[in-house]
C-alpha cells in the first residue's frame, strides 16, 4: 500500500512497522507534487498542522485510513470522513505523562517567575540575593482547577498533589454551576480538555473576568478553547497573575499582546515533545495503518465506526 506522511517522524517507527508498504513521505515535496502523491495514497499519517478536511478528502480517493500522530483530532473532519468510508484513528495513552510534566512545568513556570529570573541571570545586572527580589506565588495550599478531567487531567492532578494543591476538577460533562465555582475558586486553572464546537472559546472574556483576582491560566490542550484576545485584557487590566501556553488560537501565530508580557509563559506547542513519546507516537500511528492493512482492528478509532 501507499503510505503517505506527512510530518518526517521519529525512527525507527515508519522504517520497522511499515515495512512492506510504500511510505512517501510529503514534508519536503512542493504543492503539486504533494496533491499528486495524495492522490494515490492508500493512507495518511498526519499531525494536528494538517487539516484533513472535505477538500484534501477529495483529492486523496483511494484513502481508506487517516492515522493522527496526536491524542487529539480536531484537525480531522470526521464527518466527511465518515461519508467516505475512511477509518480515523488517534494516539491516546502514549503522551499522557508527559504532557501532565509539561503542564506542571508551566504551573511552576508562572508560578515562580522563571521567565524573569533567567533573563536576570542573564543581564549581567544581577546584583545579588535580595528578599522582596522577584516574589513569586506557592503552590502549596492553592487551589488548582482542572478543567476537562481526562488521562491528562487526572496525570496532572496527581503531579499538583505532591506540590500540596487542593485539586478541583470539572468534567466537561459537569453542569454550568461547577464550571462557574472552577472559575471562582481556582487559584490556577489548567486546560485539558479537547476542542469541539461546544469547547471552543470556553474561556473568553466573561470566564477570565470571573476567575480571581490574581489567578493563573496554563493551556497545554488547544489554543481555541482560550480567547486570546481577552486573555491579554484580562491580564493588562491585573485581574489575571499571568499565564502559561503552550496552544495558540492560530498556530504558530501567537497574540502580540502575549509575547511582550513578563508574566506569560509561551512555549511552542511541546507537550509531548520528548524523545521517548513522540517516538511512541510515531510508532502507535504507524501500528494503526500496519493494523488495518492487516485486517486487524483499530487501537484507537475516532471516527465512531
Ligand atoms: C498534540 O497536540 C496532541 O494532541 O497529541
Amino acid at each position: 500500500m501507499r503510505i503517505a506522511i506527512t510530518r518526517a517522524l521519529p525512527e525507527p517507527s515508519s522504517t520497522e512497522i511499515l515495512i512492506g508498504h510504500e511510505v512517501v513521505p510529503l514534508e519536503d515535496l512542493p504543492q503539486g507534487q504533494r496533491e499528486a502523491e495524495l492522490a494515490s495514497a492508500d493512507a495518511l499519517l498526519a499531525t494536528p498542522v494538517e487539516r484533513i478536511d472535505e477538500a484534501l478528502l477529495a483529492g486523496a480517493p483511494r484513502l481508506r485510513i487517516v492515522a493522527n500522530c496526536a491524542v487529539g483530532y480536531d484537525n480531522i473532519d470526521l464527518a466527511a470522513c465518515r461519508r467516505r468510508g475512511i477509518v480515523a484513528t488517534n494516539t491516546p495513552g502514549v503522551l499522557t505523562e508527559t504532557t501532565a510534566d509539561l503542564a506542571m512545568l508551566l504551573i511552576l513556570a508562572v508560578l515562580r517567575r522563571l521567565r524573569e529570573g533567567e533573563a536576570l541571570a542573564r543581564s549581567g545586572s544581577w546584583v545579588g540575593i535580595r528578599p522582596t527580589q522577584l516574589l513569586g506565588t506557592d503552590l502549596r495550599g492553592k487551589t488548582l482547577g482542572i478543567y476537562g478531567l481526562g488521562r491528562i487531567g487526572e496525570a496532572l492532578a496527581r503531579r499538583a498533589r505532591a506540590f500540596g494543591m487542593e485539586i478541583l476538577a470539572v468534567r466537561r460533562s459537569d453542569g454550568p454551576g461547577s464550571f462557574q465555582a472552577l472559575l471562582e475558586r481556582s487559584d490556577v486553572i489548567s486546560v485539558h480538555a479537547p476542542l469541539t464546537q461546544e469547547t471552543r472559546g470556553r474561556f473568553g472574556r466573561d470566564e477570565l473576568f470571573a476567575m480571581r483576582k490574581g489567578a493563573f491560566l496554563v493551556n497545554t490542550a488547544r489554543g481555541p478553547l482560550v480567547s486570546e484576545e481577552a486573555l491579554v485584557e484580562a491580564l493588562e487590566a491585573g485581574h489575571l497573575g499571568g499565564a502559561g501556553l503552550d496552544v495558540y488560537e492560530d498556530e504558530p501565530r501567537i497574540h502580540p499582546g502575549l509575547v511582550g508580557r513578563d508574566d506569560v509563559v509561551l512555549l511552542p506547542h511541546l507537550g509531548s515533545a520528548t524523545r521517548e513519546t513522540r517516538l511512541a507516537m510515531a510508532r502507535r500511528a504507524c501500528e494503526e495503518i500496519a493494523r488495518f492493512f492487516r485486517g486487524e482492528p483499530a487501537l484507537s478509532r475516532v471516527d465512531g465506526g
